[in-house]
């Protein structure tokens, strides 16, 4: 396999289109930052501008998205599970979410009212944080199942958020059957990302959380006097971080809107494989996925997700793993008064990707092709920190998985 390539998607955007778009409105979106906001360890994440590399590498800046620090759990996806789980309580109540903050949510009239709610999930790790995160905020019991083989640092987060963890002896596909076996039979309700038929609301809900993350980049951009970005890359594994982010961009900035790249690994590359095969359809990738990006090891895009990106999306690009483990280090190791942070192995390949195209003789004619020049500026999401501590020094410090 050919260790980068690019398919450019350029196809005519009708901003006016109905459908899967409108659940990313920036009003929509507007409302999930105010109830993120609500949670007493809300603080905005850093929108760290590489004004140094940027200079260096012959880009006008870098942004990137610092989801490291959000809400204390080393990644982004408190953002979508609370958006998620606090929708699902207001309408079980019959009250909107705008009358029921963190503060109301957890007040024993809302408790008494609501009852006991069981929430159940299947994740490889950083959702089932997010999950636990919020069951532990809103005092409700939370099950996480994981598939065979999952790390016990994993575990142990998830664990130490007061969820009851069950490592399965199956896959990932076969975790989530069971999972939704026994909610039928126990009444859970299952938070999960991905939708099917008859389960769309809560991922919608999960996209509409990670998407006000964009939304919070954008207002600091504009608080800061900073100019707008002209190309975003948005890593994906189902797609949806991406295709809320892409939504929202979308709505945001319409024909303004910077050119969206999806990025993949090459061994997990199925919104790429789904354009490549430019029928419209999603496609899926089957078998091991053996990348460093576990956040990205996903075989089936998201049916919103796919909707989204595929209308509103510039283009996709697939690369290996040593161009996040290089982002890894680049973000860890500045240079000048460039600011360090911690980006972990799904989180880095943006930037590490931004960094090769810049460098790279052989990588020309994406970067042609993508228009990265002197005027251009990228906005990358570092989407985790060292969720992975081990893997993350071995990468970061002693020099795994390079280039050379
Ligand atoms: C750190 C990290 N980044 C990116 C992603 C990709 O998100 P999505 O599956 O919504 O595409 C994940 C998903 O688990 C993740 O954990």
């Amino acid at each position: 396999m050919q260790d980068f390539s690019y398919i450019p998607q350029n196809k005519h955007k009708d901003f006016n289109m109905k459908g899967s778009i409108e659940f990313f409105s920036v009003d929509e979106i507007q409302r999930a930052l105010n109830f993120h906001k609500s949670f007493p360890s809300f603080k905005e994440t850093d929108l760290v501008v590489l004004n140094d590399r940027s200079k260096e590498l012959g880009l006008s800046n870098i942004y990137v998205k610092d989801e490291s620090t959000r809400f204390g759990i080393n990644s982004f996806k408190g953002l979508g599970a609370s958006w998620a789980m606090g929708n699902y309580i207001a309408e079980k109540l019959n009250i909107p979410i705008e009358e029921l903050p963190y503060e109301r949510m957890v007040s024993d009239e809302i408790r008494k009212k609501l009852g006991k709610v069981t929430f159940a999930s299947c994740t490889d790790g950083n959702h089932g944080r997010g999950v636990a995160w919020v069951g532990q905020m809103l005092q409700q019991e939370v099950k996480i199942f994981m598939p065979k083989g999952s790390g016990s640092d994993r575990v142990k987060n998830i664990e130490a958020l007061g969820a009851e963890v069950t490592v399965t002896d199956l896959n990932y596909d076969d975790t989530i059957r069971y999972v939704m076996d026994e909610a039928d039979k126990n009444g859970w309700v299952i938070v999960q990302d991905t939708s099917w038929d008859g389960y769309v609301d809560i991922p919608k809900w999960i996209m509409q959380g990670y998407a006000a993350l964009v939304l919070e980049a954008y207002q600091q951009i504009e608080r800061d006097n900073l100019p707008k970005p002209t190309h975003v890359f948005l890593q994906a594994g189902v797609g949806a971080m991406a295709g809320g982010a892409c939504g929202l961009i979308t709505n945001l900035l319409k024909e303004d809107m910077p050119k969206t790249i999806i990025v993949e690994p090459n061994e997990a590359a199925a919104f790429y494989k789904s354009a490549q095969a430019n029928d419209g359809e999603r496609h899926f990738v089957t078998g091991s996925m053996p990348t460093i990006m576990a956040g990205l090891a996903c075989g089936e895009p998201g049916i919103i997700a796919w909707d989204v990106i595929a209308e509103f999306a510039d283009g996709y690009i697939r690369c290996p793993d040593w161009i996040s483990a290089n982002g890894m280090r680049l973000s860890a190791v500045p240079v000048g008064n460039d600011k360090s942070f911690v980006s972990g192995e799904s989180a880095g390949v943006s930037y590490g990707l931004t960094n090769e195209l810049m460098i790279n003789e052989d990588l020309k004619e994406i970067k042609n092709q993508i228009g990265l020049d002197e005027n251009s500026i990228v906005l990358c999401i570092s989407t985790e920190g060292d969720t992975d501590v081990k893997a993350y020094q071995d990468i970061v410090w002693y020099g795994k998985i390079n280039k050379f």
